[in-house]
């Protein structure tokens, strides 16, 4: 297990980009600058005009590694987004506006920070801050799934005292947290590069007739988050998903509805494959026949007998590769630990998330996650409510260090 001191010693000598733009928090950027440089990383601050509303540059360039910017006409500098985006090896921002996070997301930049934020090919940590009407605003929540679509990492506010004494979410991340996930961010950058990922992400379809089908209730979140921070993290990914929802350029959507489809589809993309990861929430039954028309309702109630699908993971275990990581979910209403870890010898795979599906706020459809990671070897992990995207990068974990034994240790 990695101590704080461990995880930030990935920022020892990294190229840090700080970014603040205009909000009340602004202020508490100054203690993550000054948290980033003692981390050992080589901090550059840029402030919008905005955020010099709130807090001084030259409290920046007293604490940082090199004099903060401000403009994107500076006159010893004519360039210096690019600059800046080229040799960073992390930009943070901190805190980040609803008007910054949607200049990003539609590609807009007409200041120093919003032009550094396209001219990059760093990894970006977003922390947003901003009143809880902005922040549960549907543009904001699109315009943040775009972005971390594109493998931007956002470390999510918390609720508290916001601007002019309302409290509620949308309050700046601690600065201490928003380093210990610029470390983490540095750490993964890269580190599955050359891997090829093939995840499974949202529930079959299985036909009754045209129009009605027998399904469940999986979104893909799960699937896609998966996909996409692998993706982020310089893996290939092909997704076999029964949704649309964004995805990172990095991945290749494979469309299916059945589970029949996406067998064949994942038997088929994991033949080259280093990881396979089900997420999927496969149906287990289907109607022995599906109707060719429409079934009427005044024909009577129809009798519907069912037959049973692949079993996909159970495949994926017979076929599995000595170098090939596979990863199974076992959704459970009831004790999850047992139950995941009979699948998990069951199954043959590598890795068993046991995901609790009781509550509102795990399991499907919802952005946040409880699950318990059991491993062939016995280890045992449980994160607790975490998001999806973080479990997602937990997960991901196990696939790198299988890869790399001999590092062993989480980031
Ligand atoms: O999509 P979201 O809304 O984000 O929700 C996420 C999730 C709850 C769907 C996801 O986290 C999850 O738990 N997925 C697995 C759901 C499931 O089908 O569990 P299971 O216990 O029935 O199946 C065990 C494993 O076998 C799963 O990896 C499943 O993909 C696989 N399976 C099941 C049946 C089948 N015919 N073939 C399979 O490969």
């Amino acid at each position: 297990m990695s101590t704080p001191d461990d995880t930030l010693a990935a920022l020892r000598g990294r190229r840090v980009v700080l970014c603040v733009t205009g909000g009340i928090s602004a202020y508490k950027a100054v203690e993550v600058c000054r948290r980033l440089v003692d981390a050992g990383a080589h901090v550059a601050p840029v402030l919008t005009d905005d955020a010099q509303r709130f807090v001084g540059a030259v409290t920046f360039s007293a604490l940082a590694s090199e004099p903060a910017r401000t403009s994107l006409f500076d006159a010893a500098e004519p360039i210096p987004h690019t600059r800046l985006g080229q040799q960073a090896d992390l930009i943070v921002v901190a805190p980040a506006t609803a008007k910054v996070i949607g200049k990003y997301a539609h590609g807009i930049s007409d200041d120093l920070v919003s032009a550094t934020l396209l001219a990059t090919r760093a990894p970006v940590l977003v922390a947003p801050a901003m009143h809880t009407e902005m922040w549960e605003h549907p543009a904001v929540v699109d315009n943040l799934a775009t972005l971390r679509a594109r493998g931007v990492h956002v470390i999510d506010p918390e609720e508290g005292r916001l601007a002019g004494g309302d409290i509620g979410a949308g309050r700046l991340a601690a600065p201490e947290r928003i380093v210990e996930a610029a470390a983490r961010v540095v750490a993964r950058d890269g580190d599955l590069t050359g891997l090829r990922v093939v995840v499974t992400a949202g529930g079959t379809r299985e036909p009754i007739d045209p129009v009605r089908y027998i399904g469940n209730r999986s979104s893909g979140k799960m699937g896609f988050a998966i996909a996409n921070a692998a993706a982020a993290r310089g893996a290939d990914v092909v997704v076999v998903a029964t949704v649309r929802r964004p995805a990172h350029p990095r991945v290749r959507v494979e469309p299916v509805d059945t589970a029949e489809q996406m067998a064949a589809a994942t038997l088929a993309a994991a033949a080259t494959a280093d990881a396979v990861v089900m997420a999927a929430a496969v149906a287990d039954f289907r109607p022995k026949a599906a109707a060719d028309t429409k079934i009427k309702k005044a024909d009577g109630v129809p009798e519907i007998v069912l037959e049973p699908t692949p079993d996909i993971l159970a495949l994926l275990g017979e076929r599995k590769r000595a170098d090939q990581y596979l990863v199974g979910f076992a959704a459970e209403t009831d004790d999850v630990r047992a139950n995941a870890a009979s699948k998990l010898s069951a199954k043959r795979v590598d890795l068993m998330v046991g995901n609790d599906v009781r509550s509102g706020d795990s399991g499907f459809e919802v952005d946040t996650n409880r699950a318990v990671l059991l491993d062939a070897h016995g280890g045992v992990d449980e994160p607790g409510l975490v998001t999806k995207v973080a479990l997602a990068d937990l997960i991901l974990d196990r696939v790198r260090d299988a890869r790399r034994p001999h590092e062993g240790a989480h980031a």
